[in-house]
């Protein structure tokens, strides 16, 4: 049997996708100053839900309050905003989708506006010009501990208000990801040190999250297939963490790479200049390393990363190496992309990111896009990169200044 984007596929906890399309985790910064949903959220994933997505990740989920990647992250703590998960959740699963909750916790990765005293494996800072990030302390062991049930809690929550799955954040550089990385996790403890003691933050999570869930409910990690930074996690780390997690029975894999000292999961992996002989190598960043995780694991691999066109997507499915297509950016702007690349074989998804100068305001481009999504709003396919930068920033600013010290962690 030929697979298509349009061929349903079934979980091993035995749910089922109703197409290979996924839209891939994008940070929203909707949340209210207590950090709970809102309305923009239940406009923004109805619209997405109605866009003929398989399966739809919500941007990061944060376990912790003073951890945020953004000041406008929905934070799953004692805020209440129950029935506002009840909300976003019912509208991102209409039209028979799937909703994944990605819950993470952003680490060292946290920004100064957030909080200038992140925490990490160890107390090594970002290496990035500016001062954007505070150099981290290192966490306690039970600190960890503490990590650990939050994120099973969150899950729990995920589960109760009807989000049909969880997907664990351990990529891109964040604090599960720190902990894989060589480079970031320096601990002696039972922590760092062997890829096993690395990979321990990841499993305890996975395994606690699989017991308080049961057999029947659909966990994915989001995983790197390299941080493409050398000395740090690499593939062939990727290929045995795959294969622990196969153990560990998840449900999807979503593969990815790079992080903040290294944006591969935005550009891939080759040079700009380098000349990249075919469009499915073009398009597709991490497809060669999906082939050596297909051979590693039978775990269903989400691909995320650079696809556009449904003949790519086809090939890609074709291959054997991936099951389902994670698609971003051009969902900022086409909310429908995923009905457009199913109803005919030579339709391609957009692709601003091609366009928007300077290329560093292209994040802010397409978040303020998602903005304006959930705000009933067309998307501004014209707005220059400087006008993105500086209201992106203005955005960010009044976002964390209105957040509420509530004071509960
Ligand atoms: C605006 C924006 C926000 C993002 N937020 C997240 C996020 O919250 N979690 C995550 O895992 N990846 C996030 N990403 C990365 C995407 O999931 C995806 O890996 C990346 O956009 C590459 O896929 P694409 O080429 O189809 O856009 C974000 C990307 C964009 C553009």
């Amino acid at each position: 049997m030929t697979v298509e984007i349009s061929s349903p596929i079934r979980l091993a906890c035995g749910v089922s996708v109703k197409n290979r399309i996924a839209k891939a985790p994008m940070t929203e910064g909707l949340a209210d100053p207590m950090n709970r949903a809102t309305d923009r959220h239940v406009r923004l994933y109805r619209k997405w839900a109605e866009g003929g997505a398989g399966i739809l990740v919500t941007g990061n989920v944060q376990v912790d309050r003073r951890y945020l990647e953004r000041p406008g992250n929905v934070v799953v703590d004692r805020n209440g905003g129950l029935e506002e998960l009840r909300a976003f959740a019912a509208a991102g699963t209409v039209n028979n989708t799937l909703l994944f909750m990605q819950i993470s916790h952003a680490g060292r990765q946290t920004p100064v506006r957030v909080n200038p005293h992140p925490v990490a494996p160890s107390d090594i800072g970002l290496a990035l010009p500016g001062n954007a990030f505070g150099v981290p302390r290192a966490l306690e062991h039970e600190e960890i501990e503490d990590i650990i049930r939050r994120f099973i809690h969150v899950a729990e929550v995920a589960k109760e208000t009807g989000f049909s799955g969880v997907q664990l954040h351990a990529a891109h550089g964040y604090l599960i990801s720190e902990f894989l990385s060589p480079l970031a996790n320096r601990r002696t403890d039972q922590w760092g040190g062997s890829l096993e003691n690395r990979a321990r933050l990841l499993r305890r999570i996975v395994q606690g999250v699989r017991a308080a869930m049961g057999p029947a409910y659909p966990i994915s990690v989001k995983l790197n297939s390299s941080d493409f930074q050398k000395g740090g996690f690499d593939l062939e780390d990727c290929l045995q963490v795959v294969k622990w997690l196969e153990e560990d029975s998840v449900d999807l894999l979503e593969v990815s790479g790079g992080n903040y000292e290294n944006p591969a999961m935005m550009i891939g992996t080759r040079g700009k200049d380098e000349i990249r002989d075919s469009t499915i190598a073009r398009e597709a960043y991490f497809l060669e390393y999906a082939k050596s995780i297909r051979a590693a694991t039978t775990i269903p691999l989400m691909v995320t990363g650079g696809f556009r066109s449904r003949a790519v997507m086809d090939a890609a499915l074709q291959s054997g190496a991936v099951d389902i297509i994670g698609i971003g950016r051009p969902m900022c702007v086409d909310p429908d992309a995923p009905n457009h690349l199913l109803s005919s074989a030579e339709a391609s998804a957009v692709a601003y990111e091609q366009n928007i100068s300077p290329s560093k305001a292209a994040l802010g481009w397409f978040c303020l896009n998602i903005i304006r999504l959930a705000d009933g709003k067309e998307p501004d396919r014209e707005m220059s990169g400087m006008d993105a930068i500086t209201a992106y920033l203005a955005n960010e600013e009044a976002t964390a200044a209105a957040l509420e010290d509530y004071n509960i962690n």
